[in-house]
């Protein structure tokens, strides 16, 4: 066959063209799978090389760059963090809230990212109540969008932070990772996992670096279904041989705010999957204690367990600070063509 042959036949069998995919913005994080093992990677290493920055150097880097944080749905940690981390790198950020803004008289998702474009606004941090919100708006506006926590869906920054968790205790002194990094860890993620974005975003992450997920909870917040929402992700209904089995448990509020109806007998499921002193004592008394906030204490854990020593809770809502700088600067900096 000539040359000229090979190459027709080549473009005959040449699959079309996949259709444009999300994110259409390189800075944009819409879902940890945005990003490759490298790309974790990259992002560790540069949040540890960012919190160790003199901050006089560090608040030039994003000097009087505009970040609009919207968002429709309550946050303390993320939206917090967010702002000191944009703050941090010398952004300016304006905050436009669903309760305190034109949402409230009906404007839309797209109307308002456009709204923020025209107002100077670089890049979007949205938190919402659907699934799917950050693609919406992402397309919409074509600014970075950073989903700070979609419905049900994703919350990548927070699984972004409890990676980092888990290194500085699993792993010390470990700033980057590749897939066999998290290797013979077992990870039980626990509660209400039907509802929630951060197991999402942790199921759909720490298995690319070795680890194994295991979900724990009741057939109504964990449907058999979910044992393959990816490889290394196994349901282990039973808390006490859940906890035996693992180097870390991630305990999960109820999402009241979403159960549409569902009812549980709340008595039944704190006997079954509330993490007591005894309980942790008696199955898994090294392993590291992790909640992405809010805690109700007493319902998915006892307060003793929340401030006991092995509760990684409140390093958890620090590393969200140092993510978020990574995260934002990537952000930002890739709009301008930058470092990927
Ligand atoms: N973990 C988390 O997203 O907490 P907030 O809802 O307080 O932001």
């Amino acid at each position: 066959m000539t040359p000229t042959a090979t190459a027709a036949r080549r473009t005959l069998f040449t699959p079309p063209l996949p259709e444009p995919r999300f994110p259409y913005n390189p800075g944009s994080m819409l879902s940890v799978l945005d990003l490759s093992v490298q790309g974790v990677s990259r992002l560790l290493a540069r949040a540890a090389e960012l919190e160790r920055m003199d901050p006089l150097v560090r608040d030039r880097i994003l000097l009087k760059r505009r970040l609009a944080l919207l968002f429709y749905e309550s946050s303390t940690r993320t939206r917090t963090s967010f702002e000191l981390a944009a703050k941090a790198l010398g952004a300016d950020t304006t905050l436009v809230s669903n309760l305190s803004s034109s949402i409230e008289k009906g404007e839309s998702l797209k109307d308002t990212g456009l709204t923020l474009r025209a107002l100077g606004a670089e890049a979007i941090i949205l938190r919402h109540n659907s699934s799917g919100a950050a693609w919406l708006l992402e397309a919409s506006t074509r600014l970075p969008v950073i989903n700070a926590g979609d419905g049900m869906h994703e919350h990548p920054t927070q699984a972004l932070l409890d990676l980092r968790t888990l290194l500085a205790h699993l792993r010390p002194g470990v700033e980057g990772v590749d897939e066999k990094t998290l290797s013979g860890v077992t990870v039980a993620i626990v509660g209400d996992i039907l509802h929630s974005r951060v197991a999402r975003s942790n199921m759909l992450l720490l298995p690319r670096l070795g680890a194994r997920v295991l979900l724990c909870g009741p057939v109504q917040l964990l449907p058999d279904l979910a044992a393959h929402a990816a490889a290394g992700v196994a349901i282990e209904r039973n808390f006490d041989a859940a906890l035996g089995q693992s180097q870390a448990v991630m305990m999960l509020r109820i999402q009241a705010e979403r159960l549409s109806g569902l009812q549980l007998d709340l008595d039944e499921y704190k006997a079954s999957y509330q993490l007591t002193g005894q309980r942790l004592a008696a199955h898994a008394p090294a392993a590291l204690v992790m909640h992405p906030g809010p805690i109700i204490r007493g319902m998915e854990i006892t307060a003793g367990v929340a401030d006991g020593v092995q509760s990684a809770i409140l390093e958890q809502v620090t590393n969200g600070v140092a993510i978020r700088m990574a995260v934002i600067e990537r952000a930002l900096k890739h709009e301008n063509g930058g470092r990927p």
